[in-house]
């Protein structure tokens, strides 16, 4: 087992910008001080440690993750409580005081007020991709650094549509419906090979690109749009707009991101704008398209299927009723939001985001966090490592470098990068170093977390 550092923190005691959420958070300070053990010492006897009084950290998991998750983190000695639900507002409220690491899925709501409140919260994982449960921005301002999965599910993804783009294809569903009803309806009419047939793929980017080199495989041609600017793989060929997309795709796959701007993306006029008999598959959110638009393709013949596997409005638990306008078409392949559900990815999301909150325990590595400036940073041994949060306001530098300076402390090595309106300084020193360089950086009015990792 490694061992766990030593760790300590402090949050700003300074006051922060007037009028922002800040304010707020700053005032709840000095009761998120309380609740931090100050009579709890590191090593250096230096600040309060965010541990509890036996020197352990300790993380809460909940909403059922995979068993790797926890074994991770128990491999650094960090005590881990799981739970199967989520939590609401309330519940978290109570349940993360003493925590330092929260783990969650998708259902989870970890809003400014609990953020706020949780004196003892170092970080989050959010074990799957999307961090829209999370209010990030409050998370920046309370030093709370939050990790999620970016990728771990793209392959299951991938393959999922792989196997629905074949499926629909070759109008499998209509098949094994008719043969389930007793019918025996032997036909070619209407099933194609998708070998020399071209995909468009809308959103080229973990999942659209991963796509692109499946289909390729697959023997089809790849078109993709992307609002970015992309590396095309393989002879995947970009092409300026969804339209001309549309205009030469056999299939139409839309993997974009979430952001607001593409909300109803895909409507009536894109339907009818599809190659007569393509086919139609949203694997990325709900709201991109318009599914009333979709039935009437479907039922009108424009399409000739389609696969859905995210809805505007998703029910919350297994076994809860669905409704939907798309519920009993033909050749409509209806899945409930599993395109990355497989036990390989539950798995690869465990250990990836446990790998996250280990690093950012051990060394302040933010790399892939999602809200504070991303360092990639590695062990300090020998070193007493300063890990600064701060707002990003010009001569943080100098005064972290001046402190240092004045008490008379070398600095072995140090690493900036900044991220919007915050910056994270981290400064290795070998010196043994006092209070008064701790008190002194914690007390300057941009500190947003200090932690000191001896
Ligand atoms: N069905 C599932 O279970 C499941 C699982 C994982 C991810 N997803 C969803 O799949 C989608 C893609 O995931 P990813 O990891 O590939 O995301 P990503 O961020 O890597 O890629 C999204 C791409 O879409 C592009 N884009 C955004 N808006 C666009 C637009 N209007 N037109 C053209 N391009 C646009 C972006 O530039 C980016 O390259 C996301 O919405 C994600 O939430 C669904």
């Amino acid at each position: 087992m490694e061992e766990v550092p030593e760790l300590a923190f402090a949050t700003s005691t300074s006051e922060p910008h007037a009028g922002s959420l800040a304010d707020v958070l700053w005032r709840a300070a000095p009761e998120r001080r309380r609740r931090c053990r100050p009579d709890t010492r590191d090593q250096l006897g230096l600040a309060p440690l965010v541990r509890d009084d036996r020197g352990v950290l300790r993380a809460l998991l909940l909403e059922n993750l995979h068993p790797l998750a926890s074994s991770v983190l128990k491999a650094q000695g960090i005590e881990v409580e799981t739970r199967s639900g989520a939590l609401d507002e309330s519940e978290l409220f109570e349940a993360l005081q003493g925590v330092q690491l929260l783990g969650i899925r998708s259902k989870t709501q970890v809003t400014a007020r609990v953020l706020a409140e949780a004196g003892d919260l170092l970080a989050i994982g959010a074990y799957c991709i999307g961090t829209n449960q999370i209010e990030l921005g409050a998370a920046s301002r309370a030093g709370i650094a939050t990790f999620n999965a970016p990728f771990s599910n793209t392959r299951s993804v991938v393959e999922l549509a792989v196997a629905e783009i074949i499926a629909l294809t070759r109008r499998l569903t209509e098949h094994d419906g008719a043969l389930h009803g007793g019918i025996w309806d032997k036909s070619a009419e209407g099933a194609h090979e998708v070998r020399g047939r071209t995909l468009g793929i809308v959103g080229y980017g973990n999942i659209g690109s991963q796509l692109s080199v499946l289909a390729e495989s697959l023997g089809m041609s790849v078109v993709f749009h992307d609002s970015s600017e992309k590396l095309s793989l393989g002879n995947a060929r970009r092409v300026e707009s969804l339209d001309e997309l549309l205009d030469v795709a056999d299939v139409v796959t839309l993997h974009v991101d979430g952001r607001a701007g593409n909300a109803g993306l895909f409507g009536a006029p894109q339907f009818a704008r599809m190659k007569p008999s393509a086919i139609f598959l949203n694997l990325s959110r709900g709201f991109v398209v318009d599914y009333w638009a979709l039935r009437e393709a479907v039922l009108s013949g424009r399409v000739a299927g389609a696969a859905v596997d995210v809805f505007p409005v998703e029910p919350k638990s297994r076994g809860d009723h669905f409704d939907s306008e798309l519920r009993g078409l033909p050749n409509v392949i209806l899945t409930p939001h599993v395109g990355g559900s497989t036990e390989e990815a539950q798995r690869d999301i465990g250990q990836f985001v446990s790998g996250k909150l280990r690093e950012y325990v051990n060394t302040g590595s933010t790399t892939l966090s999602v809200n504070l400036p991303n360092l990639a940073l590695d062990q300090h041994p020998g070193c007493h490592r300063f890990a600064h949060l701060h707002h990003n306001t010009p001569g943080v530098l100098a005064a972290v470098n001046r402190t240092f300076a004045e008490h008379g402390v070398n600095i072995e090595g140090q690493l900036l990068a900044t991220r919007g309106e915050f910056g994270y300084v981290v400064t290795d020193v070998s010196a043994d170093i006092d209070q008064a360089v701790i008190t002194q950086m914690q007390e300057m009015e941009q500190t947003v977390r200090l932690r000191v990792l001896s």
